[in-house]
């Protein structure tokens, strides 16, 4: 295992997850995990910013309806703070599908959709830091010692 760096990611607990009221049951498995929330705020987004936190996929067929959908009803955004964070986080989040994300997961126990899958969360160092400064100022990132982030093994 290589050693891995303290970080932090940017999740987002989708429209279907508020609508769901499944949004306490995913930050809770992050806090069992160990993460700590750095950053937390309740947003109906604008198309705008729905379509720049998107932009890797303008032009792809089901950007239109990943734009409505994502602006339909307030998100839940977070930004995650552990040890490996960004991968950890997608590994509790699972495959993009919910039909094929693993038992376990939370798009895997928690959904039957691809489209409406629950949760979002940065793919790498670079989108973390992108999406980071896109939803957050520096100010509203709290540091803060909680008991259990892991260590660099
Ligand atoms: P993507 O970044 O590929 O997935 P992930 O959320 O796992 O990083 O796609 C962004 C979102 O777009 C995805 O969560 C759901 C939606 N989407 C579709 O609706 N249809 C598709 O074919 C794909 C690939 C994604
Ligand atoms: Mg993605």
């Amino acid at each position: 295992m290589p050693p891995a760096a303290f970080e932090t990611t940017l999740l987002i607990a989708k429209p279907d997850a508020v609508q769901r009221g499944l949004v306490g049951e995913i930050v809770g498995r992050l806090e069992r995990k160990g993460l700590q929330l750095a950053g937390m705020k309740l947003v109906h987004v604008p198309r705008k910013l729905a379509e720049q936190h998107y932009a890797e996929h303008a032009g792809k067929g089901f950007f239109d309806g990943l734009i409505a959908f994502f602006t339909s009803a307030p998100v839940v955004v977070m930004a995650v703070r552990g040890v490996g964070s960004i991968a950890v986080c997608r590994t509790l989040i699972g495959a993009t599908n919910g039909r094929l994300a693993a038992p376990g997961t939370i798009r895997g126990d928690l959904g039957l959709s691809g489209g409406h899958n629950l949760i979002h969360g940065s793919d790498s160092p670079e989108s973390a830091e992108r999406e980071l400064s896109l939803w957050f100022d520096d100010a509203e990132l709290i540091d803060y010692t909680s008991s259990s982030q892991g260590d660099v093994y």
